[in-house]
């Protein structure tokens, strides 16, 4: 399966998915990746290991829908078959997520449907749950909504701020998404309605 990875910065999860496609025998190929920021330093780490990766940067866009249309259109042009948000921080178009509905997926930082949106660490310490992760599930237009392909869980600790929570999910984050691609592109998980259907093998 030939995959995108879409960023806005850092890209630790992006590393995680090019590192854990290496493996023989793992079903899915990282074939590009496009980053709506040009300062996204994913970028230059995805060039150093001979990934195809550029900017489109949106303020050169009149607006959202044409936006996504050259998205689109890059997409198309490397045959990509599946995308992966990771840290993708722009809100799609409608038509967008429908074009590539079933075929594109995003990692979360919380237990969705619990905290939504940005800030999700802050979010969870201050409901006072005791536990908190990550989530990676189909992009549906809704934000942080759709489908759910896996999960990962994390305690809370006493004298846990923001950064900490964080540093604790992010560790899942980069276990959790190789596993859920590798789930989605291998045909471990299929979409089924407003649900996910995960195969078991039999055991
Ligand atoms: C991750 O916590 C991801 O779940 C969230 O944004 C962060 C991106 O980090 N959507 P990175 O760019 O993958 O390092």
């Amino acid at each position: 399966t030939r995959v995108a990875i879409l960023i806005s910065g850092r890209g630790s999860n992006m590393v995680s998915l090019i590192e854990a496609a290496k493996a023989p025998g793992y079903p899915a190929e990282i074939v590009l990746v496009l980053s709506n920021r040009p300062d996204a330093a994913g970028l230059a780490h995805a060039r150093s290991v001979g990934i195809t990766a550029h900017a489109i940067d949106h303020r050169a866009f009149p607006d959202r829908a044409t936006f996504d249309a050259a998205l689109d259109a890059e997409l198309r042009a490397a045959g990509v078959e599946l995308v992966c948000l990771a840290g993708f921080m722009r809100v799609f178009s409608a038509g967008f997520v429908e074009a590539w509905a079933g075929r594109m997926i995003n990692i979360h930082p919380s237990l969705l449907p619990l905290f939504k949106g940005t800030h999700t660490h802050a979010q969870a310490l201050a409901a006072g749950v005791r536990l908190h992760g990550c989530t990676v599930h189909y992009v549906v237009p809704e934000l942080d909504a759709g489908p759910i392909v896996a999960q990962a869980a994390v305690p809370v600790r006493a004298g846990d701020d923001p950064d900490s929570l964080a540093a604790r999910v992010i560790v899942q984050e980069h276990r959790l998404y190789p596993a859920a691609l590798a789930l989605v592109a291998g045909g471990g998980a299929r979409l089924q309605g407003d649900r996910v259907v995960i195969e078991d093998d039999g055991a």
